[in-house]
C-alpha cells in the first residue's frame, strides 16, 4: 500500500499540489499517493483527523485553514511558531506535527532559482496579513540590510515590526504606501491579496533601485497589475509565485520523505501550462 498524503483547503479543486507531488514521487521513485480534500469551512479539524485515522501520513494545508492547522498542531516547528501558521502536517506516533514551508520556499525560489542573494538588500514587503507574516523571519534570517513593511492599514504593519523587534531585529520599519515616496528598494514583494482582485496598491513612482526584483506571491494569473506596473516603473526583473509554490511543496516532500526532488523541471513544466509573466 502506498503512503497517503493530501492537500486540504476550501476551495481546493484548483490546487496544483497533487500534480506537483505526483511528479516529485515519480522522479524520486517514492511510493505514495497525493489527493485533494475539500473540507467544509466549519469542518477542518474533523477532516484532518479522518484522513489521519484512515492511515494518512501527512497533509499540506491551504487557504483558509493555515491558522486552524497551527492551532490543531500538537507540536509546532520553530518556523511554524514564527509564521503563526502551518502549511504542512505530519502524523507521527498518533501526534499531529505542524511546520511551515512557505518562507523556505520563497527564499529558495528567490536565491536559487532567480539567483538573487538576499543578504544586504533593501527589501519592501507589501501587505501585513498571513502571507507577509510567513515571509517576515525567513527574510530577516537571510540578513537583509533593511526591511520596510507597507500596508493599507499601517497598524498591522506596525504589529509585524513589533514582532521582528521583539526578536532582536532593528532594521525594520512600517509605512503607509504614500510614505514610501523617495525610498528605493532592491526587492519589492507583493504579499497583498489585491492581485487576485486585479488591483494595485497605490505605490509612488521611483521605488526600484537599479536591477531590482519585483516578486508577486500569486501565480497562474499571468501579468498581475503589480508586475505590469513594476515592469514599466524601473524593476530590472519580475517574477510570480510559481517557483515558490513548487519550492514549498519540495520542502514538504523532503520533510515527509527525506528526499529532495529536483524542482526546476517541475517549475518549467508548470510555467509552460500557465499564462506567462513576461
Ligand atoms: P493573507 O493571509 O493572504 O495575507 P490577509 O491576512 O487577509 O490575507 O491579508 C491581506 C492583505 O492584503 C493585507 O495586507 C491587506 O491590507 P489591510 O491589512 O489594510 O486590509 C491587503 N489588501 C487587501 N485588499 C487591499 C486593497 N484593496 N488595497 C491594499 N491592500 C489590500
Amino acid at each position: 500500500m502506498p503512503d497517503r498524503y493530501a492537500v486540504i483547503g476550501h476551495p481546493v479543486a484548483h490546487s496544483r499540489s497533487p500534480w506537483i507531488h505526483a511528479e516529485f514521487a515519480r522522479q524520486t521513485g517514492q511510493d505514495l499517493t497525493y489527493e485533494a480534500i475539500l473540507a467544509p469551512l466549519d469542518g477542518f479539524a474533523q477532516a484532518v483527523r479522518a484522513f489521519r485515522d484512515a492511515g494518512g501520513r501527512g497533509m499540506n494545508v491551504t487557504v483558509p485553514f493555515k491558522q486552524e492547522a497551527f492551532e490543531l498542531s500538537e507540536v509546532r516547528s520553530p518556523r511554524a511558531q514564527q509564521a503563526g501558521a502551518v502549511n504542512t502536517l505530519t502524523f507521527e506516533h498518533g501526534r499531529i506535527l505542524g511546520d511551515n514551508t512557505d518562507g523556505a520556499g520563497f527564499v529558495r525560489d528567490v536565491e536559487e532559482n532567480l539567483n538573487f542573494a538576499l543578504g544586504g538588500r533593501r527589501v519592501l514587503l507589501m501587505g501585513a496579513g498571513g502571507a507577509a507574516r510567513g515571509l517576515l523571519f525567513p527574510l530577516l534570517a537571510r540578513g537583509v540590510a533593511h526591511l520596510t513593511i507597507a500596508n493599507r492599514t499601517v497598524s498591522r504593519a506596525e504589529e509585524l515590526v513589533g514582532i521582528a523587534r521583539a526578536a532582536g531585529y532593528r532594521d525594520v520599519a512600517a509605512r503607509g504606501y504614500a510614505a514610501l515616496s523617495g525610498e528605493r528598494f532592491d526587492l519589492v514583494v507583493n504579499s497583498t491579496s489585491v492581485s487576485l482582485a486585479g488591483e494595485l496598491p497605490p505605490l509612488p513612482p521611483g521605488l526600484f533601485a537599479s536591477g531590482a526584483l519585483a516578486y508577486d506571491l500569486v501565480y497562474g494569473q499571468g501579468m498581475t497589475p503589480f508586475l505590469r506596473w513594476a515592469r514599466t516603473s524601473g524593476a530590472g526583473r519580475i517574477a510570480d509565485g510559481l517557483g515558490m509554490l513548487v519550492e514549498q511543496a519540495a520542502e514538504s516532500f523532503w520533510l515527509w520523505r527525506g528526499v529532495r526532488p529536483a524542482t526546476r523541471p517541475v517549475i518549467e513544466r508548470l510555467a509552460r501550462e500557465l499564462p506567462p509573466v513576461d
